[in-house]
């Protein structure tokens, strides 16, 4: 059995003040969800703060970026992976679409991003996904398995086990407009199929695929009925206490 995961993408929001105010409502509403693995992700300044305060809990934190190198050195505004690990993290996000978008992050640095994740014993969250333009042209599935496959080029079926992939259609993120259920599940289940082909079908059945883009507490239920959708990364959505708790505590 997959056990789901809801994390939490704070992106570039909330002074440390704020997030280990957050950090700390969202302790109590989520303390009884054994049903999943809780993750929040806020930026780098709060890191340390955030772990520090939910020490003990059922939270895990994650780091939204690290750098692609695993020694330390003059790489001036990088996060080295043992540094993460150092402020208390025990996932990070690597290849988000604003990244892949904005920062230059192309598949090859994300393949060496996971790499070095897996290094420091990090687990890797993985994003994916197809723009509008690619969707309607009727290329999502080809986009999705090009950017795995450079992704995960030379990994190994044990080291893909340990890593966690989003499905984050870029048309969804941030819009309003979710994937439904069933786009969402056919896609999920490509992924799961592809794995399956490139490594092996254990590999396939034990990797966890979520699911982001417009993940509301009032979609979350219908999105996690999907068999192949093992969890959310959600943005907007967890920057709030009360509705990220929400969305930890779907319904099932
Ligand atoms: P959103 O963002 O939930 O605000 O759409 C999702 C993400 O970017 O991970």
């Amino acid at each position: 059995m997959r056990k789901p995961i809801i994390a939490g993408n704070w992106k570039m929001f909330k002074l440390i003040s704020d997030a280990v105010a957050t950090a700390t409502a969202l302790k109590p509403l989520v303390a009884n969800a054994n049903h999943c693995e809780v993750v929040i992700a806020p930026p780098f300044t709060a890191l340390k703060a955030v772990a520090d305060r939910l020490e003990g809990s059922n939270i895990h934190v994650s780091a939204q970026d690290l750098a692609p190198e695993i020694k330390h050195g003059a790489h001036t505004g990088e996060v080295c992976g043992d540094m993460i690990k150092d402020a208390g993290c025990s996932h990070v996000i690597i290849g988000h679409s604003e990244r892949r978008a904005m920062y230059g992050d192309t598949d090859a640095v994300v393949n060496r991003k996971i790499r070095a994740a897996l290094h420091f014993g990090l687990t890797p969250i993985v994003c994916i996904g197809e723009t509008l333009d690619e969707r309607d042209a009727g290329n999502a599935e080809k986009v999705v398995a090009t950017q795995l496959a450079q992704s995960l080029a030379e990994l190994t079926a044990s080291e893909v086990i340990r890593i966690v992939l989003a499905y984050e259609p870029v048309w969804a993120i941030g819009t309003g407009r979710t994937a439904t259920p069933e786009q969402a599940q056919q896609m999920h289940a490509f992924i799961r199929q592809w794995i399956a082909q490139q490594f092996d079908a254990t590999a396939a059945s034990d990797l966890r695929i979520l699911y982001g883009g417009s993940v509301k507490p009032e979609n979350i239920s219908d999105l996690m009925r999907a068999a192949d959708i093992d969890g959310a990364l959600v943005g907007g959505a967890s920057l709030e206490a009360e509705s990220f708790s929400r969305i930890v505590n779907y319904e099932w």
